[in-house]
């Protein structure tokens, strides 16, 4: 296609994206801020006061108001949400495991199906995936993990067995062919279910199941688990406040803490990943329980939509070794970004130590794209096996002046002290701290290193000289400061 046409193509989709959700996306719910109408023969359909998805119109009925906007929207009679699942993890009683020391101590770096393809995934896609992490450089970039999204079952489990069964037509080798094809490459698979009745897109989940479906991931060859939070039995939900408001021992955690401890009786290692989209005060108790928790509703392919997540993660960054916010899977390759917008979008992934999983088709990338994402001082930011917490706000100069998100930020890894700057403003702007403000004391001499380029930038400065730069709408400069 020449590139006017793809461009084209590409500003369609965009425009469409941000106009209406797209089968099976987020459509509604507490703190989402995106489109709450569905593409023509989807509708959106109240999962939770925390989510609404769009789904197919003929699988739905009896209509409702949504818990955050005014569109029409409907209520599943025909599956299983309605259905109660056996309580069988009353606090006192619930397992307390915590997940795999083995794996997860830094964020995952690796893909996931679901932003480039939603439910459209079989095995060629998840296959090329995982050699496009060798042909492209990615492995060696410590990309790891090739993760399968929702919609790879079969609607119903072995009628004997009650494992999860997975479609032969998009998996004709089954998830075990699929881990054997990864692991050849040296890499790892996810897969994805549900701690509730069935999954978003309405395919079984692991409610009252965990053991069975543990257990099957694991001698599949399965190494990551997201675990998402749709349908879920009235008997099951969190209504209110927990009492002390304890949320380690409200009736969700205790949902994803009986899979933490299905999973640690496995043989393999798995990491754990919690997708309650910011909800039950999960970073409070997330770490108790698995190596991630999502921190956002569903990503898109907006600007928007990369700053609520660096806020949200600024506020929640219960951030360390094993424990990390999910800003969600990336959308670089996506919609309309611009290269500035992709930069912050990885910069922010990687500063506030987030998990950073590809979104896209790998082989649609760019040149320019791929330089992002393999930037290799970014990633060693992001892996650091010294420090484990995230960057965090600093004021840059006395009385700077406040945004949201903040736009300045210091961290620390093995090397020394690193500075982000975030233009959040849509025009060119100069930035401009000290090297006392970054927390660098109040004598010495620097100079600064251009993480992006690779490179030492001319000049020396005393602590309290300022550093100003010129930073482009909406991009990020990441510093690594010499002390000279
Ligand atoms: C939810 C999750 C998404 C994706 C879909 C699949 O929306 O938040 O990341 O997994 O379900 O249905």
């Amino acid at each position: 296609m020449m590139l006017s046409g793809f461009l084209l193509l590409l500003i369609g989709f965009a425009s469409q994206t941000l106009a209406q959700s797209q089968p099976w996306g987020q459509c509604g719910g507490i703190g989402w801020a995106g489109a709450t109408t569905c593409t023509s023969g989807w509708t959106c359909v109240l999962s939770s006061a925390y989510y609404s998805q769009c789904l197919q119109s003929a699988s739905t009925s009896a209509t409702t108001t949504p818990a955050t906007s005014t569109t029409t929207t409907t209520v599943k009679t025909t599956t299983s949400s309605s259905a109660t699942a056996t309580v069988t993890g009353f606090p006192a009683s619930a397992p307390t495991v915590p997940p795999s020391k083995l794996v997860g101590q830094t964020p995952a770096l690796g893909w996931n199906s679901w932003n480039a393809y939603g439910c459209n995934i079989n095995e060629a896609k998840v296959v090329a995936a995982a050699n496009q992490f060798v042909s492209l450089g990615l492995k060696a970039a410590g990309y790891q993990y090739v993760n399968i999204d929702d919609c790879w079952p079969l609607a119903a489990r072995n009628a004997s067995s009650k494992q999860i069964v997975p479609d032969p037509a998009k998996f004709p080798d089954g998830i075990s062919g699929v881990a054997t094809q990864v692991h050849a490459l040296g890499l790892k698979l996810g897969i994805y279910s549900d701690a509730g009745t069935a999954t978003c897109a309405g395919f079984p989940g692991s409610l009252g199941f965990e053991s069975i479906d543990a257990a099957t991931f694991s001698a599949w060859g399965v190494d990551y688990l997201k675990y998402d939070n749709c349908n879920i039995p009235a008997n099951w939900s969190d209504t209110g406040t927990p009492q002390n408001n304890d949320w380690y021992n409200s009736n969700s955690a205790i949902r994803y803490r009986q899979m933490t401890a299905a999973l640690a009786a496995q043989s393999r290692p798995f990491q754990f990943n919690l997708c309650l989209w910011g909800n039950y005060n999960v970073w409070n108790w997330g770490s108790r329980v698995g190596h991630s928790w999502r921190l956002t509703g569903d990503a898109s392919a907006t600007w928007s939509f990369i700053t609520t997540a660096i806020t949200t993660s600024v506020s929640h960054s219960a951030t360390g070794f094993g424990a990390h916010g999910d800003m969600d899977m990336m959308e670089i390759g996506n919609g309309a970004l611009t290269i500035q917008e992709q930069r912050t979008h990885f910069a922010a992934w990687i500063m506030l130590k987030s998990p950073i999983l590809l979104g896209t088709d790998l082989s649609l990338l760019n040149t320019t794209q791929l330089a992002i994402i393999k930037n290799a001082e970014l990633l060693a930011f992001h892996q650091d096996t010294t420090v484990g917490g995230p960057a965090v706000p600093f004021t840059p100069f006395s009385s700077a002046p406040t945004t949201s998100p903040p736009e300045y930020y210091v961290g620390k890894s093995s090397k020394g002290t690193h500075v982000f700057i975030i233009n959040t403003s849509s025009a060119a702007a100069t930035k401009s701290f000290t090297f006392a403000n970054a927390g660098l004391g109040s004598s010495g001499t620097f100079s600064v290193h251009d993480m992006w380029a690779g490179t030492d930038l001319a000049g020396t400065y005393a602590a309290s000289a300022t550093f100003s730069v010129t930073v482009q709408p909406h991009d990020t400069v990441a510093y690594f400061i010499n002390v000279l």
